[in-house]
């Protein structure tokens, strides 16, 4: 071992995480190295659902139309069939992922953004490739090994692949952003809640023109119940969309105390032939894979100068399509904490907001996830599709539904009332939208907390109280309308006011860190045509909102104040660990 090289930032891992964590340091101008133990990005599927939260960190970030321009667009995403197969008989749809039409209403008004469906070994490339135009220097085929830590950084052993030789890595911080089976939050000690291998799994990919079955109820998901798919697995068995209508993934469960099946082209195309229920469609198998629910959480996300981000702290199932979006959110929370730390702006003691703010929504999202998988067993109990059985009696039972009989009529109910209520893994809005951080890099304006008027999973309430993310209007500014949520980050804390606000703007402008404001209303730099702002700002015109990088709300007032000076600096002593 001679070299040492040496960077602010170590990232171990070109995930989701790994990579958005590079593209946002990188956007910021903190020097950053990834290591990643592959000679190439993801090459499955894998994630795919991206929601509005996510979309918004990749517009910040500067990537969203790439995004856009290669992913299936929310229209073709939104109906989730329940079927027998995809040739066989339907049982129910969900109009899913904001296409019901009113909950595209409140997508609209939530975000200047849309969901997307963008496959991981899409998505990866994307923010690599961004992240090494601006500065990321990237290192495939190496591993993470160990890591030791003193009071001024860390110092990593990776292994180089290629050449089989190890050497070292010194930074001031270090990310583990490794995924599922992550070393660096074991290596960190970092303490964990829940369960690995709750059930089993297997993923097929594979290319067949499915369009005569599909293109008339586009969708992401078409569920299907055919025996044995309620063993193990996610629920069912499922036929994802990747392109559509000519490429896909299967996931198909497994029984995790009997251990994977053996994974040939003949088991895997035995499978797709189950759920495609077509066996004259050409099918060509890709690549199948098997892997396990997981149901856990670690309770704190970093030790000492390491961090940990993505799988590595929170591991769950698909559903509600929360995996790669959490870990790009986890990503975008910490890089802005570090590079203003790494500069000197703020104490390292922001650096423990991280974990307060992060924390809760893992727990919250590997909760949900597996309570959805859950949630679909009443599809099937309505059709008494989950008892022992052959394939006859299963068959038997769903075509029971079309019988005259009032249990019939009272199965049809059953089943509707159950499909209905996956809404709550395929609407889910509120979980994507809602989160709100306490921490110490939130200062509380001491109006009590509004909770929630409707079902905060469901559904997203906008608020401007310190911790919640900044609510999207509509503005304008000369002939351009953008987003009061284009107005903020790019690395930098900015101030929201309107006509009587010039105290604020001047206390802004007389702090050492770097804050943009933002004046809204008539013949302001940014005016509020359509009365939008006026309603969901929560305060007054000469109030004041001071957000974070990440469009979080750190600091709120609601009126004019004579000492507006002040009380900037002192929330933001407090916001950056000075305090
Ligand atoms: P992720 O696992 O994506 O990345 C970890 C990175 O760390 C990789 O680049 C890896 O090479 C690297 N790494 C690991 N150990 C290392 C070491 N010691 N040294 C260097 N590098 C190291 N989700 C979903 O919503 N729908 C789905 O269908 C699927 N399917 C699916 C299939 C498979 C096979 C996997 C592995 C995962 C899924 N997921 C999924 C989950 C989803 O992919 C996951 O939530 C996100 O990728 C998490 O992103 P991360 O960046 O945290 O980890």
């Amino acid at each position: 071992m001679s070299t040492v090289v040496e960077t602010d930032v170590l990232i171990v891992g070109s995930g989701p995480a790994g990579a958005s964590a590079a593209l946002a340091l990188s956007t910021y101008g903190v020097p950053n190295i990834v290591v990643t133990r592959y000679a190439s990005l993801a090459d499955t599927p894998r994630a795919h659902i991206t929601n509005q939260r996510t979309m918004e960190v990749l517009r910040d970030l500067g990537v969203e139309q790439e995004v856009v321009a290669q992913a299936t667009p929310q229209h073709l995403m939104g109906n989730t069939t329940f079927c027998t197969s995809l040739a066989g008989e339907e049982l129910g749809r969900v109009r899913s992922w904001g296409n019901d039409p009113l909950a595209q209403a409140e997508h609209e008004l939530a975000s200047p953004t849309r969901m997307c469906d963008m496959p991981q070994h899409l998505m990866e490339p994307v923010l690599v490739n961004a992240a090494v135009a601006r500065g990321t220097r990237l290192r495939f085929e190496t591993e993470y090994l160990s890591h030791a830590q003193d009071a001024d950084g860390v110092t990593a052993t990776v292994r180089d692949r290629l050449r089989g030789d190890t050497y070292e890595i010194r930074a001031k911080y270090l990310i583990g952003a490794d995924g599922g089976r992550s070393r660096v939050a074991t290596d960190a000690g970092l303490p964990m809640g829940g369960q690995m291998g709750v059930a089993g799994s297997i993923n097929i990919v594979f290319e067949a023109d499915l369009a005569k079955y599909t293109a008339h109820r586009p969708a992401t998901l078409y569920w299907v119940l055919a025996p044995g798919a309620t063993v193990g697995g996610i629920g069912a068995g499922l036929v994802r969309c990747v392109r559509p209508w000519t490429e896909w993934l299967i996931v198909w469960g497994y029984d995790v105390t009997a251990g994977a099946p053996d994974l040939t082209t003949a088991y895997a195309e035995s499978v797709v032939r189950g759920l495609v229920g077509d066996d004259d469609i050409p099918v060509t198998i890709k690549s199948s894979s098997a892997w396990t629910v997981n149901e856990m959480y670690a309770e704190s996300y970093a030790n000492g100068r390491v961090f940990c981000a993505g799988d590595a702290v929170h591991r769950h199932p698909p559903s509600n399509g929360l995996g790669s979006n959490t870990s790009i959110q986890d990503a975008y929370n910490l890089a802005w904490k570090l590079g203003l730390v790494l500069d000197g702006t703020a104490h390292p003691r922001l650096l423990d907001s991280y974990t307060a703010e992060r924390a809760p929504i893992g727990r919250q999202v590997v909760t949900r996830a597996n309570r959805s998988i859950r949630e679909t067993a009443p599809v099937f109990e309505a059709l008494d599709g989950l008892s022992p059985q052959t394939p006859e009696q299963l068959w038997a039972n769903i075509a029971a539904r079309k019988d005259t009989t009032e249990a019939a009529g009272k199965q049809r109910a059953e089943l509707r009332e159950a499909i209905a209520f996956k809404a709550y893994e395929f609407n889910a809005h509120g979980v994507d939208l809602n989160q709100r951080y306490t921490s110490g890099a939130i200062v509380p304006d001491g109006t009590p907390d509004p909770g929630f008027t409707r079902d905060p999973e469901l559904h997203h309430q906008p608020s401007s109280r310190p911790g919640a993310r900044l609510p999207h209007a509509w503005i304008t500014s000369g002939s351009r309308t953008l987003s009061t949520l284009d107005t903020v980050g790019r690395g930098r804390f900015t101030l929201l006011t309107g006509i009587g606000g010039e105290a604020w703007v001047r206390a802004a402008e007389a702090q050492e860190v770097e804050i943009a404001t933002v004046v809204i209303g008539p013949g302001q730099e940014y005016e509020d045509p359509y009365g939008d702002w006026a309603r969901l700002s929560e305060i007054s015109d000469a109030g004041a909102l001071l957000v974070r990088p990440d469009g979080f709300v750190a600091f709120r007032h609601a009126s004019a104040a004579p000492d507006a000076g002040e009380r900037l600096a002192d929330a933001l002593r407090t916001i950056l660990g000075h305090a």
